[in-house]
């Protein structure tokens, strides 16, 4: 029988403690978590808690050099960190903070050149397959609309620079519009799928993103419409929130896992 995958995880929040319980249980057969990467120690406590033992605590490296396999579930920050070690150490790499992927663009195109594999999972969307089939052929444009809850919004960079007054607002409100590039600056946390489209499609300057919220909002709603020589293509996703953190999306760790599924056992389903 062959050994089991090594896996550590980078963050211990809402999606680190899902993807820890499915290797735990549901990949207990093929995979193991060795290590975890955590910078806020009441949160690592959570976690043993959760999963039920004391899983060891390393540094961002060591996790990178004590596994086979690094899951990030942390913050954009450390994507670029990561993608180096993972690099010079020849380990596969599984990025949610997908923006992080954006912010050093001579690293991506390193990662291209390098046999190393980076996962990235669909996250908080759907449609991610179609775009890809459809960028065999031309794509004329991808615009993507999310919506949000007043809360999953109060400590984003654009709100407070731009002092909007999130108390204010009653109905729905567009509060941004601009490039996916702009948007991944402006809403760290809330813009992956932004990143996701335009890493699959057509770049982060094509792609066009609007944030809107809305007091009333109790769901992260995002809405893709995708024109190309294949036609037009539209989704709406109507999201629940994460138990533990209201700006992510549950869906984001089921994608995950499914993503960790076909990592680990090799059925690829869908483009
Ligand atoms: N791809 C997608 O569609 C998608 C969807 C939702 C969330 N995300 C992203 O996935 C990431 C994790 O989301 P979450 O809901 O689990 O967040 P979370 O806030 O619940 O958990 C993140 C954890 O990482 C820890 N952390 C932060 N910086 C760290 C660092 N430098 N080193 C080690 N630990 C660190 C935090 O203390 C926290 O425990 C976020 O960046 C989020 O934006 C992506």
């Amino acid at each position: 029988m062959s050994a089991k995958k090594r896996i550590s995880i980078i963050g211990c929040g809402s999606i680190g403690t899902q993807v820890a319980l499915a290797i735990k249980d549901r990949f207990r057969p093929v995979a193991e978590l060795v290590a975890v990467c955590e910078i806020h120690s009441e949160k690592k406590e959570i976690f043993d808690q959760q999963l039920g033992f004391d899983v060891p605590l390393r540094t961002l490296l060591e996790c990178v050099e004590s596994s086979d396999l690094v899951i990030e579930a942390a913050c954009q920050e450390v994507v670029p960190d990561l993608l180096r070690q993972v690099m010079l150490l020849n380990r596969d790499l599984l990025v949610m903070s997908v923006g992080g992927l954006l912010l050093d663009p001579s690293l991506l195109e390193e990662v291209r050149s390098k046999r190393v594999r980076i996962l990235i999972p669909s996250g908080a969307i759907g449609g991610v397959d179609l775009l890809k089939s459809a960028h065999v052929g031309k794509i004329y444009s991808v615009e993507l609309t999310t919506k949000k809850p007043v809360e999953a919004l109060r400590e984003a960079p654009y709100v407070i620079q731009a002092k909007i007054d999130l108390d204010s607002v009653l109905g729905e409100k567009l509060i941004f519009e601009g490039k996916a590039s702009e948007a991944i600056r402006a809403f760290p946390q809330n813009v992956n799928v932004a990143a996701t489209l335009s890493l699959v499609g057509i770049g982060a300057d094509r792609t066009r993103v609007k944030m809107m919220t809305s007091r009333h909002l109790k769901k992260n709603v995002h809405e893709i419409v995708i024109e190309g020589e294949f036609g037009r293509a539209s989704f709406v996703i109507e999201n629940e929130p994460s138990h533990k953190n209201p700006k992510t999306s549950l869906l984001a760790a089921f994608s995950a896992i499914a993503t960790l599924e076909k990592a680990l056992f090799g059925l690829e389903i869908g483009t």
